[in-house]
């Protein structure tokens, strides 16, 4: 079965720019109301971002959290709670994307990781799923932003790949936990968003390529799966890949 989307509240985290805002798009596309968590995204992405929001006439709110700090994320529920005083949709797609060997990978670098891609998910969907239960009738949707350590090792960013992996048994451990009530489920996209460290346009197109699609996607890709998962009522525990292909390549 599906379920309408109307009217529901959404909690997306790293929403004033690219993946994020581009789910927060899509869910207001839906008639969804929405709380965007933000960290360092400037104050006129946000304004922007609640802007194109409000155009499609639901109501839009932001919070700033550092969600490295546990008490980031208390913060955030805090602030969903004022402004709407219930929770239907929790994305959590905020998240740190370091790069190094495994033998170079710092103490410092481990613990923001994890703590920012992995304790955060955690706290916040233990948070969301006490404001979700209390819905009448008790009902919620949550959907964990992972990538592709989940498929396997990655030598390049193997700090993040294990935050990722355990992003996506974190969706399968609170997805049989929380059922039948809340569902749980992961979306991995692959290259959707150049990073933001000066990749070029032939370099982008060249991993697009590689793909067995032979293209690069886009935030709207990841919006799409998002709300399909939000829908869909008789799936949980899911990981849907949105990545032309690469975990077969
Ligand atoms: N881009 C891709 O092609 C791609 C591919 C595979 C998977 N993904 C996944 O999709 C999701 C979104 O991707 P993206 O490229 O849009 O990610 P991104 O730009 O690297 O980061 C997403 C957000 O995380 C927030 N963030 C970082 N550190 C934070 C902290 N300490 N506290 C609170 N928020 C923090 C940032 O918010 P502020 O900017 O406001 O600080 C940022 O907007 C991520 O989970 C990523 O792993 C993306």
């Amino acid at each position: 079965m599906q379920q309408d989307l109307t009217d529901q509240v959404a909690l997306v985290t790293g929403a004033a720019h690219r993946v994020g805002r581009a789910i927060a798009l899509e869910l207001a596309r839906q008639g969804v109301h929405v709380m965007i968590h933000y960290h360092n995204s400037s104050a006129e992405q946000v304004r922007d971002t609640l802007h194109e929001l409000k155009s499609f006439g639901v109501d839009a709110f932001d919070v700033r959290a550092d969600l490295s700090n546990p008490d980031g994320a208390q913060d955030v529920m805090t602030a969903v709670q004022r402004a709407f005083g219930r929770l239907n949709i929790l994305v959590n797609s905020a998240s740190v994307f370091p790069q190094g060997s495994f033998l170079e990978a710092t103490l410092a670098e481990w613990e923001q990781t994890m703590a920012v891609n992995l304790r955060a998910p955690f706290l916040l969907t233990q948070m969301a799923a006490r404001l979700m239960l209390a819905n009448t009738p008790p009902s919620g949707v949550i959907v964990n932003i992972v990538d592709q350590g989940v498929d396997g090792p990655w030598l390049k960013r193997p700090i993040h790949g294990i935050s990722k992996a355990a992003l996506w048994s974190l969706t399968q451990n609170s997805a049989l936990a929380l059922a039948p009530h809340i569902r749980v489920n992961a979306v991995l996209p692959g290259p959707v968003m150049k990073t933001n460290d000066g990749m070029s346009d032939a370099v982008w197109q060249a991993m697009g390529q590689a793909l067995p699609l032979q293209t690069t996607g886009d935030g709207a890709d990841v919006a799409r799966a998002v709300i399909y998962l939000a829908r869909e009522t008789f799936v949980t525990g899911a990981l849907l890949h949105v990545n032309g292909g690469e975990h077969l390549a």
